[in-house]
C-alpha cells in the first residue's frame, strides 16, 4: 500500500521538478518476529534526523496488537510529541455514503484528535495476575496543557474552514479529566468569537454523525474519541480506504507522522485489492506538511477525479479495480 503512495508521490514530485529520498525501514510485524522488538532500541534517534514518516498499516494476526502498537506507532506518536491527529473526512463525487439521501460534498469535517494523552498515556498497571483477585487499572490523563494546545489547534483549523468547531467528551460521567477538557474548551471558546462551538457527549456525537453528519465542520476530541469516531465519520463517507491522517507536531521539534486511518486489514492480506487513497492522500497531507502545496493539491486532485469517473474503484468501493490499477489510474490522472 505504501509503495502505491511513494509511487504516486515520486510522479506528482517529478512533475514539479521535485524530488524526495525515501528510506526504507523494515520495522513492523516481521521485525518484531525475528528480532523480538517493532523498532530498534534507537529508533526514535534514527526517526528524528527524517523531513517525514510515512507509516504503512501495522497488525498482523501473528503478534498481539497491543505489542505491534506499543513498540512502534504509539510510542513514536509519544515520543515525537504528535500531539495534534488530523483526520479529514470528505464525501467525494463518485463515492456512495451508506446513508440514504447524502449527496457528495454534504460531508467535510476534520477531525482534531488529541494523540499523546487522554486514554492513551499508557498509565496503569496489573495486580495479582492470573488470579481471580487480579486487577488492571488503566489511568486516563489529561493535563491543562495538552487539553490547550490541541482544543487551539482545533479553532485555528476552524478559523480556515467553515468557522464552526464541536468539542467530544464524556464529562457526565468522566468527571475529572473530560470535565477539565469542557473548561479549557469554554475558556479558548471565549478567543474565537467569530467561531460557532458546541460541546456534545460522545454518544449523542455518534449519533449525530450518522442523523447529520453535514453539520460538522471542525470536531476535536480526546486520544479514544477521536478514533473511535474517525472511523466511524470516515465510514458514513464511504469508508476507511479513503481515510487519510496526519500525526503532528506542530512546533516541529520532531518529524511528524502520515498514515492511514486504517489498519493492516489482514483479511485482505495479499490479495492486491486494498484501496490505496487513504496511503495516498496521506502523502498529500505530508507534502502540505512539507510545504509542497501544489504538489500535494495535484495528488488530491488526482485521486478526485479517478473517485469520479468510478472506472477504477477498489471492491470497498463496489468496483473490481486492484490496487495496481487504482495507483496507475492517479498517477495517469496527475496534471501533466
Ligand atoms: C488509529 C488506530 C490506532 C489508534 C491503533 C492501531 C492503536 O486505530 O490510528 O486510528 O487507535 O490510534
Ligand atoms: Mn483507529
Amino acid at each position: 500500500m505504501l509503495e502505491a503512495a511513494v509511487e504516486v508521490a515520486d510522479a506528482a514530485l517529478a512533475h514539479h521538478q521535485s524530488r524526495y529520498e525515501w528510506v526504507r525501514l523494515p520495522w513492523g510485524s516481521d521485525y518484531y518476529l525475528s528480532s523480538g522488538r517493532m523498532m530498534p532500541e534507537d529508533g526514535l534517534e534514527q526517526l528524528r534526523g527524517f523531513a517525514a514518516i510515512l507509516l504503512g498499516a501495522v497488525g498482523d494476526p501473528r503478534v498481539p496488537d497491543h505489542v505491534t502498537l506499543s513498540g512502534l506507532l504509539l510510542p513514536i506518536r509519544r515520543g515525537f510529541d504528535q500531539y495534534l491527529c488530523i483526520r479529514p473526512v470528505r464525501l467525494y463525487h463518485g463515492v456512495a455514503s451508506p446513508l440514504s439521501g447524502i449527496a457528495a460534498e454534504e460531508i467535510d469535517l476534520v477531525i482534531y484528535r488529541e494523540n499523546t494523552e487522554g486514554e492513551y498515556a499508557d498509565v496503569g498497571g496489573r495486580l495479582h495476575r492470573g488470579s481471580e483477585a487480579e486487577i488492571a487499572v488503566q489511568a486516563n490523563v489529561f493535563t491543562r496543557r495538552g487539553c490547550r494546545r490541541i482544543i487551539e489547534a482545533a479553532f485555528v483549523g476552524a478559523t480556515a474552514r467553515r468557522h464552526r468547531v464541536t468539542s467530544i467528551t464524556k464529562s457526565n460521567a468522566q468527571g475529572y479529566g473530560m470535565v477539565l477538557w469542557d473548561e479549557v474548551f469554554e475558556e479558548v471558546s471565549a478567543q474565537y468569537p467569530q467561531v460557532e462551538t458546541r460541546s456534545l457527549l460522545v454518544d449523542a456525537a455518534a449519533m449525530d454523525l450518522v442523523r447529520r453528519p453535514g453539520n460538522f465542520d471542525v470536531v476535536v476530541a480526546s486520544n479514544l474519541f477521536g478514533d473511535i469516531l474517525s472511523d466511524l465519520a470516515a465510514a458514513v463517507a464511504g469508508g476507511v480506504g479513503l481515510a487519510p491522517s496526519g500525526n503532528i507536531n506542530p512546533g516541529r521539534t520532531a518529524p511528524s507522522m502520515f498514515e492511514p486511518v486504517h489498519g493492516s486489514a489482514p483479511d485482505i492480506a495479499g490479495e492486491g485489492i486494498a484501496n490505496p487513497v487513504a496511503a495516498v492522500l496521506s502523502v498529500a497531507m505530508m507534502f502540505d506538511h512539507l510545504g509542497e502545496t501544489s504538489v500535494a493539491s495535484c495528488v488530491r486532485d488526482a485521486v478526485e477525479t479517478v473517485l469520479a469517473a468510478g472506472t477504477f474503484l477498489t471492491p470497498d468501493l463496489g468496483g473490481r479495480a486492484t490496487t495496481r490499477d487504482v495507483t496507475r489510474a492517479i498517477v495517469g490522472a496527475l496534471p501533466a
